[in-house]
């Protein structure tokens, strides 16, 4: 989602939590650790702000993302706010990190489309020197496999600007569909920018799953 829904100054704000769909509870007190190849997804810890301050906030990252936090401080404020929309049970937010090397280099999130999850959203993004390795790809499979095993969602949707061509192979090479254009649906420093809709239905992923590495 280029439009991460953590905002700073949100924090005090309390929305109710929508749970018509009967989902899986064990992850909202606590992210499961996934694991594949040299990957492993694990919950935010606050000890993690300063890693993700500094990969996350480069301009090539950032270009076509709302936002992100501008400090150290912010970053443990929205990982803060992470571990409370997952125990709300309306979010979940993944630190990518590497075997033997527990450091967050990146951050899968997803988040219910107020559906109670049988509709979701996710959105990723990780450190520019671990472009083109792999990461991603190992690591939105298992996102892919938490997301729809787990916590049951049904379509699973994201938004890309309509500039953002590497998102777009992103998303692509693990199987989501262009669906649409969304006109002017993204602000970006003052500007509207327009992005493609891309979903994966869970019965198509369950009909050429991915494999993980
Ligand atoms: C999105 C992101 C996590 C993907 O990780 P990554 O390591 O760059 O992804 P990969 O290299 O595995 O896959 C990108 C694919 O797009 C392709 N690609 C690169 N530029 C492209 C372009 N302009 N147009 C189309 N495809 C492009 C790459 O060749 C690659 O495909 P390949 O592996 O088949 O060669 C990472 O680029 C990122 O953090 N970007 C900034 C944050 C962001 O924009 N997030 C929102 C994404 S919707």
């Amino acid at each position: 989602m280029e439009k991460m829904p953590y905002r700073e100054g949100l924090e005090t704000q309390t929305r109710p939590a929508i749970r018509e769909h009967v989902v899986s509870s064990d992850w909202r007190t606590g992210l499961p650790v996934l694991s594949a190849g040299s990957v492993v997804l694990r919950d935010l810890r606050a000890s993690d702000a300063p890693s993700l301050f500094a990969l996350l906030t480069t301009e090539e990252v950032a270009r076509f993302i709302s936002p992100p936090p501008t400090t150290v401080e912010g970053f443990e404020r929205f990982i803060a706010w992470t571990h409370r929309e997952r125990e709300a049970g309306r979010y979940a937010c993944f630190a990518v990190t590497l075997k033997d090397y527990d450091t967050a280099i990146g951050i899968f999130q997803v988040r219910d489309l107020a559906t109670g999850f049988d509709m979701a959203e996710w959105g990723f993004a990780i450190g520019s020197q671990f472009w083109g390795t792999g990461v991603f790809e190992t690591s939105a499979n298992l996102v892919l496999e938490f997301t729809f095993n787990t916590i049951g969602v049904r379509r699973l949707e994201a938004r890309a600007a309509v500039k953002n061509g590497r998102g777009h192979g992103a998303l692509m090479k693990v199987g989501a569909v262009q669906e649409g254009v969304l006109r002017q649906s993204f602000e970006k420093d003052g500007r509207y920018l327009d992005q493609v809709l891309f979903a994966i239905l869970a019965k198509d992923w369950r009909g050429q799953r991915p494999r993980v590495h």
